[in-house]
């Protein structure tokens, strides 16, 4: 197994008393699998992605990657998040480098490793734009060649396209799986576009709020990704079954606060 979720509980202590936000999770990612995580607003997604990126500890249960527990952050794990995180008084290039630079990666290396995955999203021509200059879309596939430059195993994703237009975000996912099948990389996104998580996922753990817990594990098969797949029956199921999932989930969320 390479990402391993074990029975994960996360509570916060709050001035309302103590706050169950994850609980029983269990989840196995395999190498090269694309995963997302849905859940709607407040389920906890944001919380178990900073368990498994290492930036906060679990209350109990672990987290491990190829059988090692996680302890703390790793260049074993790229991040990406939904607002962009770039310097903006660096420029593309810079941008790109940063994560090589903090682990004392020499000048020379870190410039040909940020350029190759520069090129890897197609950005090579704006290396010395500065982040003001560029589209959401395009700061988006800097961050991802930022994480993608110190060569990690596992991607993880905390809704990366969340404040994208529609159009930009429908170039954004075909980006993504092409990427995805040119480094084989694995990754764990997570979401609450149930029509992003379709398209892109081969497998889908849906959380339910309050506590966030898996709810539905969904294997999603389409015959082929591209847009148009969008249109078929197939893919109207798998978002249906979804969306009626989320619905119900809300409605007992509002039921238990009210
Ligand atoms: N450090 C913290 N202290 C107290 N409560 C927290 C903390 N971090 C998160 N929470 C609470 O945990 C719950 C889940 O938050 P989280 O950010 O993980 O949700 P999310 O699913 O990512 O939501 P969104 O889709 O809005 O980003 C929320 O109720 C939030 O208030
Ligand atoms: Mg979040």
């Amino acid at each position: 197994m390479f990402l391993q979720i074990k029975d994960l509980h996360k509570n916060f202590w709050t001035r309302q008393g103590e706050l169950v936000v994850l609980k029983n999770i269990t989840m196995d990612i395999h190498q090269g699998e694309f995963v997302c995580a849905l859940g709607a607003s407040g389920s906890g997604k944001s919380t178990l992605l900073r368990q498994i990126a290492g930036l906060d500890q679990p209350t109990s249960g672990e987290v491990r990657i190829e059988g090692r527990r996680i302890v703390g952050p790793g260049p074993d794990r790229g991040m990406v998040f939904q607002h962009y995180t770039l310097y903006p008084w660096m420029n593309v290039q810079a941008n790109t480098e940063f994560g090589l630079k903090l682990q004392g990666v020499p000048r020379q290396v870190r410039r040909e490793q940020a350029s190759y995955y520069l090129s890897v999203v197609g950005l090579t021509q704006f290396a010395r734009a500065l982040p003001r200059e560029l589209s959401g879309g395009m700061k988006q596939r800097v961050a991802i060649a930022r994480a993608l430059a110190s060569e990690p195993k596992i991607l993880l994703m905390d809704e990366p396209f969340g404040a994208l237009d529609v159009h930009t975000k429908e170039a954004m996912h075909e980006f993504m799986l092409d990427l995805w099948q040119r480094t084989k990389i694995t990754v764990f996104m997570i979401t609450h576009d149930v029509e992003e998580a379709v398209f892109l996922s081969g497998r889908i753990y849906a959380l339910g709020s309050r506590p966030g817990t898996i709810r539905k594990e969904m294997v999603i098969n389409l015959p082929h990704r591209d847009h148009t797949v969008k249109r078929q029956a197939i893919f109207h199921d798998y978002r249906d079954e979804l969306m009626d999932l989320m619905r119900k989930h809300g409605q007992e969320a509002l039921a238990a606060v009210a």
